[in-house]
């Protein structure tokens, strides 16, 4: 049996296909998609009856495609694309956390998280104003569901600009936040790479004129579209770069907001083709690959190295919240990431779908990323795109509450989907739901894992 690679759209055992790693976002998760949010190129190769557990990992975040008995010939074949050097680590245990523990040995562990980021999170994109969050958590206290956090979706920003509100519709911005965190829930934002091309915009003048931006290979600044219109990407693998966006957290410290979560950092574009087809066989030209980044040696083609762009931005985000509030312990949610980024970050699956088959798929997927040394996870409850149903978010709550992280969260184009839209019933059941005595038969049958 072979299991982790990271964030794979795939059962536990992750035989008989290809897996390419190659950090891409795709909202549509059919069985035929290949190139997730999330690529971790750490393998286990698990034979229980003879209790012998193998871990490869093959250090580098440039794209591979790992074929795994495809064949049905007891063969796995790794193609590399890169120009640069990689390290390979091969490791044994009789079991498990064994293996498990080597590998986070190498790659770091997580940190214990804020007790509230463990609880329930109540998302949405978006609540677009600051009437309609405290009226969420309003509702949350008056029909007792435990909740611990509310989520700000794009739509708190002054026209997606990063690092700050609107004006208009987040007048009290803090004293709302304030207000939450007296009745007990805090407030995480949703923060984007994409900065918006905008001369008055401080923090893209402020970048542009310290040249933090990423450049295409003719040195031309590279432009993508994304929330905010035309905008420019940080190059999250530059120590200074990091250590500037990690500042403008100031922002989200200085108005009370208790988490930050990273979105769109694979970095994914708007209206913009799959940047790399997952069939490629060859990397192209250094100064083609969308844009350079840059190392310590010098500059290296995003291809190369573009698995890291969420770890980095991630990894800002831990490090500025940690420099900021030195004695609380940060918490991050990142959509995007590498080997190591449990050091830095919570992880969600991305945009799954309010189908049967994503709250079943969500089981293995989140087993997997265990596996793959990253501990603290979950995927939108109730489903983020398509319309969800009373029977759905009921169920999908019975099983969130067993997510490490646990968020309910939908798309704007669906059906609002917070504990209490589908009747008082509905409501009463996910009130309800706790382990209890009746669960703990089903806890003790554990699902063979070959
Ligand atoms: C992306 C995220 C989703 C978010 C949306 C708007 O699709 O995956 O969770 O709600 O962007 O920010």
């Amino acid at each position: 049996q072979c299991m982790g690679l990271g964030e794979r759209l795939s059962d536990v055992n992750l035989r008989g296909r290809r897996h390419t790693l190659f950090n891409y976002s795709d909202n549509l998760h059919i069985p035929s998609l290949d190139t997730m949010y999330v690529s971790i190129p750490f393998l286990v190769i698990a034979n229980r009856h003879r209790n012998q557990y193998h871990g490869i990992f093959l250090d580098s975040p440039a794209w591979q495609s790992w074929s795994l008995d495809q064949e049905l010939n007891n063969r796995g074949v790794v193609d590399l694309l890169s120009r640069r050097g990689w390290s390979l680590y091969i490791m044994e245990a009789d079991c498990l956390p064994d293996l498990i523990a080597a590998y986070t040995a190498l790659t770091g562990r997580s940190k214990i998280p804020p007790d509230w980021a463990l609880g329930h999170h109540q998302s949405r994109w978006s609540y677009p104003d600051q009437e309609t969050l405290l009226a969420v958590g309003k509702r949350m206290r008056e029909s007792e569901i435990p909740c611990d956090c509310l989520v700000l979706d794009i739509d708190y920003m002054d026209e997606y600009r990063v690092f700050t509100h609107s004006k208009e519709r987040f007048p009290d911005f803090k004293k709302v936040i304030d207000e939450l965190d007296s009745m007990g829930l805090k407030t995480t934002c949703i923060l984007d790479p994409g900065v918006k091309k905008e001369e008055k915009f401080s923090v893209y003048a402020d970048g542009k004129k310290r040249d933090f931006f990423v450049r295409r290979g003719d040195q031309r600044p590279f432009l993508g579209k994304v929330w905010p219109g035309p905008s420019v990407f940080p190059d999250f693998l530059r120590h200074d770069v990091r250590v500037w966006w990690s500042a403008q957290h100031g922002f989200f410290v200085d108005n009370n907001i208790a988490g930050v979560w990273n979105d769109m950092n694979e970095p994914c574009l708007i209206d913009s083709p799959c940047p790399m087809p997952p069939q490629s066989k060859e990397l192209p030209p250094e100064d083609r690959q969308m844009f350079m980044q840059t190392l310590p040696e010098g500059k290296v083609g995003h291809f190369e190295v573009r698995n890291l762009y969420g770890f980095q931005m991630a990894r800002a985000s831990f490090e500025g919240l940690l420099a900021l509030r030195p004695d609380e312990r940060p918490f991050v949610l990142t959509r995007s990431g590498y080997a190591g980024v449990q050091r830095y970050s919570a992880v969600w699956l991305g945009d799954n779908m309010s189908w049967w088959e994503h709250l079943a798929l969500s089981v293995p997927m989140l087993i997997n990323m265990g596996l793959s040394g990253v501990p603290f996870t979950g995927v939108d409850v109730g489903g983020f795109g398509d319309d969800c149903s009373a029977e759905l978010l009921t169920r999908w709550y019975e099983l969130g509450i067993f997510y490490p992280f646990f968020r309910n969260h939908s798309s704007m184009l669906g059906v609002v989907q917070e504990p209490w839209v589908f009747g008082e019933e509905t409501e009463a059941r996910i009130r309800h739901l706790e382990i209890g005595s009746d669960c703990s038969s089903s806890i003790q049958e554990t699902v063979p894992l070959s």
